[in-house]
């Protein structure tokens, strides 16, 4: 080999390693998170990681009926995609069964591996504290702390006693989150401005940073808390406040103030994470970065094959520069459904389609394995 050629191949072994490293093939770490020999994963959330309590609650939503759940269950099962969410694939990973949902009255499959807890639209503040702030959560009021109070009701059916529950929740990872966007959410299309929902933004971290407390006060010692996403770049955003000033988009056409925003919370959100941490030197309290891992699908988005024109378009949906429009939302009469979800990152306009969220669980499940300590025994 020439001189020249051996570098150009090296810079280039070089530059393929560097690329494989920040975002490996999803197949190549498919089984890391079996190391850990979680017996059980407990999940607590809203619509990102619910199996099926929304529906249960209100059998006459959207996510009840196809299109949802249309390419991996053939049938809706309550999780608002086309198909696996990020906690099935993190499930998998882990070689536990998929997670029920803890109001399916015929949960059985994952019985003793684990229970899924969120609900699709609930917030980290509760119904009654948001109503104070004339932010009406319509969807749900199983909030985080009902959804809390679901878990401790569950783990005093398993367990004897406190110390029984210590020993037994030894095995588990918990996630607390992604939970908060929709309480943002709620607000900012109510008509809150920026400034108001910034400052919601302590009491909802807050909100978060005590239930993990109640969870590793109940004997968790892997707890992953998710910050969350750049709402800026979603479909529902993107319509919603849609603007013709062109400097109110980023490079990636997402809307700077509302990742701005986004960043404020999952800064603050980390600060709570690191404070726990000290309270807690024992756990390990790990932080979910579906902000970053998401626009690394943007950016990613012709590698990953996605349709590079379709990025910030729903899969299911209509009109509108976003094929998305809040009054004739996904599921409806007459709202069509493209024909390859796998072209696309959003599936709904506010969720995403099954490959964006098998994408993401691999990133994020590369990112998260080292900082579980799943080596150290932690006590
Ligand atoms: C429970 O499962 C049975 C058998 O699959 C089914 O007939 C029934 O409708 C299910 N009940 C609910 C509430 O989902
Ligand atoms: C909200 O909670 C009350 C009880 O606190 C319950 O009766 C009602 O059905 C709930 N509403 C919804 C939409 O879940
Ligand atoms: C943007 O500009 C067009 C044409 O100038 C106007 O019709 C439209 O209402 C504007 N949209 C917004 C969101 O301001
Ligand atoms: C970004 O958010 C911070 C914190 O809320 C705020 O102080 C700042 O003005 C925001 N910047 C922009 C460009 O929106
Ligand atoms: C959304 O749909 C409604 C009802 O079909 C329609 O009146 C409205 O113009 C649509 N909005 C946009 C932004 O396309």
């Amino acid at each position: 080999m020439s001189k020249t050629f051996s570098n150009m191949f090296f810079s280039f072994v070089l530059a393929f390693i560097s690329l494989f490293l920040l975002f490996p093939p999803p197949q190549c770490n498919a089984l890391t998170l079996q190391d850990c020999k979680f017996d059980a994963i407990y999940q607590l959330g809203d619509s990102i990681a619910d199996t099926g309590n929304l529906i249960r609650e209100s059998p006459q939503s959207r996510f009840a009926s196809l299109p949802y759940g249309q390419n991996f269950f053939k049938k809706a099962t309550g999780r608002c995609s086309n198909g696996l969410l990020m906690i099935d694939y993190i499930a998998q990973s882990a070689g536990v069964p998929l997670l029920d949902a803890y109001l399916n009255p015929n949960a059985t499959f994952s019985h003793g591996h684990g229970m899924n807890f969120a609900v699709a639209g609930s917030t980290a503040l509760p119904v009654n504290v948001l109503l104070e702030k004339r932010i009406v959560a319509s969807v749900t009021n199983s909030s985080l702390s009902t959804q809390l109070d679901w878990m401790f009701t569950y783990f005093n059916g398993i367990c004897y006693d406190d110390k029984d529950c210590h020993e037994k929740l030894k095995r588990s990872l918990f996630m607390v989150g992604e939970i908060g966007g929709n309480d943002y959410g709620y607000a900012l299309f109510q008509g809150k401005t920026l400034e108001e929902v910034t400052a919601m933004v302590s009491d909802v971290v807050q909100a978060i940073k005590d239930a993990a407390t109640r969870v590793i006060e109940s004997g968790a010692l892997r707890v992953i808390i998710p910050g969350i996403f750049p709402v800026g770049c979603f479909p529902i955003y993107l319509t919603g406040f849609q603007t013709n000033d062109s400097t109110a988009y980023d490079e990636l056409h997402c809307l700077k103030g509302l990742n701005n925003f986004s960043m404020y919370h999952n800064e603050r959100l980390q600060q709570a994470i690191q404070e726990l941490t000290l309270q807690h030197p024992n756990i390990a309290i790990v932080y979910g970065d579906y902000y970053n891992t998401f626009l690394g699908l943007l950016r990613q988005a012709r590698l990953l094959r996605f349709d590079v024109k379709s990025v910030q378009k729903a899969c299911c949906g209509v009109g509108g520069e976003y094929n998305f429009n809040l009054t004739r939302d996904c599921g409806g009469p007459d709202v069509p459904v493209c024909p390859n979800p796998d072209d696309h990152i959003s599936w709904d306009g506010v969720h995403l389609t099954q490959k964006a969220y098998n994408t993401m669980a691999s990133w994020l499940i590369h990112d998260i394995f080292p900082k579980l300590q799943c080596f150290n025994p932690l006590i």
